[in-house]
């Protein structure tokens, strides 16, 4: 696990966008994509570059049941507004939240990860150590699955809709498993809240409780965090 310290989260956005400009330069073509605050600037600088992404594959780690891609809170509207409407990617995969048979969405969803086998996963963290919405105890060798979100996942999210009753409390979430099998995965996190997260995920005990701590294990994870995301590391 490499971990890169940068002074601020413009300077992690522009080091994730040239070590994935690397990857494409050395033939990836499938990126696993999250939503959230956190990757926004790298997606900035995508669509701000020459980059041409028209050959490429993007497949997301997640989406909330019960919402239509329309909502301006699902994760379908996000990478719409922040990243596809100004850079067409080839194709793009994200679960289905409409469709509440999740037996399907998961058979779909885990067909589509074995025709697309991911070359770079972005990744942001959760202050409880989660990727994806892997919440803590998720087993480290689970595929797409529908999770129940935690009541500290549904407080953190509440900014984005009007009130945290708002907030759907299940989504469809690629697993761990699925995540660990990209080929290379960058993970950015930023700001004091998500330090703690971070202390445990790098220096802590690879364990369940800490679902982001099995990137320890994974044999190309970068970290790339700014100074007070990575203020309680040894
Ligand atoms: C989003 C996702 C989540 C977020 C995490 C951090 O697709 O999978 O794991 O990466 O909740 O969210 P932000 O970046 O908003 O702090």
């Amino acid at each position: 696990m490499q971990v890169i310290i940068t002074e601020n989260k413009i300077a992690a956005s522009k080091k994730a966008f040239s070590l994935l400009q690397q990857d494409i330069a050395q033939g990836a073509t499938v990126l696993g994509l999250a939503t959230g605050s956190t990757p926004v600037g790298l997606y900035d600088e995508i669509c701000a570059s020459e980059l041409d992404c028209s050959a490429l594959t993007a497949v997301n780690l997640d989406e909330y049941v019960g919402i239509a891609p329309t909502n301006p809170q699902s994760y379908h509207h996000f990478m719409h507004q922040h990243l596809f409407s100004k850079k067409p990617f080839k194709q793009s995969f994200i679960p289905d939240g409409t469709n509440r048979n999740a037996d399907e969405v998961i058979a779909e969803y885990n067909q589509v990860l074995a025709d697309h086998p991911i070359d770079t996963q972005i990744l942001g963290i959760g202050q409880n150590g989660h990727i994806g919405f892997n919440e803590p105890g998720t087993p480290f060798d689970s595929q797409t699955h529908k999770v129940q979100l935690t009541a500290s996942t549904i407080a953190a999210n509440a900014r984005f809709f009007a009130s945290p009753a708002e907030v759907p409390s299940e989504a469809y979430t690629m697993g761990i498993g699925s995540i660990m099998q990209a080929k290379h995965i960058i993970l950015m996190a930023f700001g004091e809240q998500k330090a703690a997260a971070i202390a445990a995920t790098v220096d802590g005990e690879v364990t369940p409780a800490v679902p982001a701590s099995v990137l320890q294990t994974h044999p190309n994870a970068t970290i790339i965090i700014d100074r007070p995301a990575a203020s309680q590391l040894r």
